[in-house]
């Protein structure tokens, strides 16, 4: 069967679905494997490389020819369309937004799979993209913090004098929250956090930060996400971290709730009230922002309340890609595993009676599997041999959830 690699088209993207190493995997599961020229250049892997591998380097892919695409970004739907019947697709998808190329892979006969939609199991721990590319982007948005601040994060003791650590503040405590607890604990700044599922706390203490408790009752849905808070419940917990948003140097955002746009944790009051030269990272601008005001991709500068300077707001975007060699090296991997779940010698077969096959599978024979994307598009979904419609989750995360 022929696989096939493309060069990422999305403005901005630098991340590639396979490396060298996993083409080697790939080529050992008895797959043949196309790469389109240039495709790891932005992820520090050159052409030459991958011909090592094993694998075929092509000018352009022919999407007509191949058994099997592996991607980063959701696919166009021109290109979907292009898919043979009986193709199998992997990649992150985002389907509550990217309907258009859903339908396309549905009418096109295209077997998909969508990684945001990997059971949160710890058998698929290995195939868990959200959480690889959230660990990347946890680390990530502490450096753009640091890079911006204009203080130390360690405490220093000199002959010059005494610098106390900078307190940074992470809202969010799910995976990228929790690497960035753990980046700053790193760099040695002094870190507390917040996150509304009852599990953080002792999650964000063993990573070394301190746990602020809220008088606010948490709120869990199942699957141990976070359910969305009332918009009493939002403002009252606006309120209580308003002073520890206040003492911060560095606050960093992460807070997400599956299939709903971002939470908004922070005004533009609550940020105008912290100190001059302060900096404010948003890892959920994409996804509606967790701080009012943020733009993606952009710096905004906050008059403070006291006048005697600003707050620096950053929209992050696209973090993972900016990391694209550890990115592209944990996503890859992901691909790869899962690819490795349904082949057998040489030959992609699907085995729907697997839950992290039928869970993670999007579009197969014609019709949309994933049952929020089908009711979305107005579509039934019809049984699966051996499986039910995936209703495990309606993780419907923007690409900026990544
Ligand atoms: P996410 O990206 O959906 O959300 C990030 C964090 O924001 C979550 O911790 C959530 O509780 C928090 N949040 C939502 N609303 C909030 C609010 N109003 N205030 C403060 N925090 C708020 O989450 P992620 O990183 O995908 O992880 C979600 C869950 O999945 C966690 O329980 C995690 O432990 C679990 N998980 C399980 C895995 C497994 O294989 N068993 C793998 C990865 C995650």
């Amino acid at each position: 069967m022929k696989l096939g690699i493309p060069r990422e088209r999305h403005e901005g993207e630098r991340r590639v679905a396979a490396t060298p190493e996993t083409v080697k995997q790939l080529a050992g599961l008895g797959l043949d494997v196309l790469i389109e020229a240039d495709a790891g250049a932005a992820a520090g892997h050159a052409d030459l490389e991958y011909l090592q591998a094993g694998a075929s380097v092509v000018p352009a892919l022919d999407p007509a020819v191949l058994d099997i695409l592996v991607h980063v970004r959701p696919l166009e739907p021109a290109t979907a369309k292009a898919l043979r019947k009986g193709a199998v697709t992997v990649g992150l998808a985002s389907p509550s937004s990217e309907l258009a190329t859903v339908q396309a892979l549905a009418e096109a006969g295209v077997t998909s799979f969508a990684l945001e939609l990997v059971p949160r199991i710890s058998r698929a721990q290995s195939m868990d993209a959200l959480s690889s590319q959230a660990l990347v982007a946890g680390y990530r948005c502490v450096l753009e913090a640091a890079i911006r601040l204009p203080r130390f994060f360690p405490l220093y003791m000199t002959a010059a004098g005494t610098v106390p650590p900078a307190r940074v503040l992470v809202l969010g405590a799910g995976v990228a929250g929790l690497q960035a607890i753990g980046t700053a604990k790193r760099l040695g700044a002094r870190v507390s956090a917040n996150d509304i599922r009852p599990a953080s706390a002792d999650e964000v203490a063993s990573m070394g930060g301190t746990f602020i408790k809220l008088d606010l009752e948490t709120a869990e849905a199942s699957g141990g996400y976070a359910r969305e808070l009332s918009a009493d419940r939002g403002a009252l917990q606006r309120e209580l971290l308003a002073p520890h948003v206040a003492q911060a140097d560095v606050l960093i955002t992460t807070a997400a709730v599956p299939g709903r746009r971002a939470p908004l944790l922070v005004s533009r009051r609550m940020v105008q009230g912290m100190r001059p030269g302060s900096v404010v990272v948003d890892l959920a601008a994409e996804s509606g922002g967790n701080v009012e005001g943020v733009v993606p991709g952009a710096d905004i500068l906050v008059p403070t309340a006291d006048g005697q300077g600003h707050v620096t707001l950053v929209g992050l975007k696209d973090a993972p890609s900016a990391m694209a060699s550890d990115a592209s090296r944990l996503y890859a991997k992901n691909v790869a595993n899962l690819l490795a779940l349904m082949t057998r010698d040489g030959t992609v077969a699907p085995d729907f009676g697997d839950d992290v096959i039928a869970g993670a599978c999007l579009t197969h024979d014609g019709a949309v599997r994933h049952l929020p994307t089908a009711e979305a598009l107005g579509a039934v979904i019809p049984a699966l041999p051996d499986h039910e419609p995936s209703v495990q989750d309606d993780r419907l995360q923007s690409e900026g959830g990544i």
